[in-house]
């Protein structure tokens, strides 16, 4: 279990990692962060409209990949700005819990080995 959840969180950086490191600066960690938008507050981002679940023309990923934020520093890379629109589209998914593997009933109460 530990296993699994430690090569997830190592696999590709996910849509959190990337605002952290290249938005939060400007965007969530001074008192007054830009344009009063924290990165990292999904629901306000969300109740501003800068993040649209399953919206590619969400504000967020306009401006990522027009170029114009960052602001200043290093652009995201054409993957980062790739696990930003995913991000933002599986949100658009109904029902974020996906069905497990389906485990056949006379197997699902033998003890295990
Ligand atoms: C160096 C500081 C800085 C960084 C880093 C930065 N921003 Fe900004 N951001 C600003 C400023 C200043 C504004 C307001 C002026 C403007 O819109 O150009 C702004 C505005 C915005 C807006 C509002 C645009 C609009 O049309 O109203 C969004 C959305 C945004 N930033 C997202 C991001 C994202 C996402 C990142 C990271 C990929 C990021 N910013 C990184 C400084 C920054």
């Amino acid at each position: 279990m530990l296993l699994i959840l430690g090569l997830l969180l190592a696999g590709s950086p996910g849509a959190e990692a990337i605002l952290k490191a290249h938005c939060y600066a400007c965007h969530g960690a001074t008192p007054e962060p830009e344009r009063g938008i924290n990165v990292l507050d999904l629901p306000a981002l969300i109740e501003m409209g800068i993040v649209e679940p399953g919206n590619p023309k969400s504000a967020l990923l306009r401006v990522v990949e027009s170029g114009r934020m960052p602001l200043k520093g290093k652009k995201l890379t054409r993957k980062e700005i790739d696990v930003l629109r995913r991000w933002v589209l599986e949100m658009g998914k109904a029902g974020p819990v996906r069905p497990g593997p389906v485990i056949p009933h006379e197997h699902a109460n033998a003890p295990r080995s």
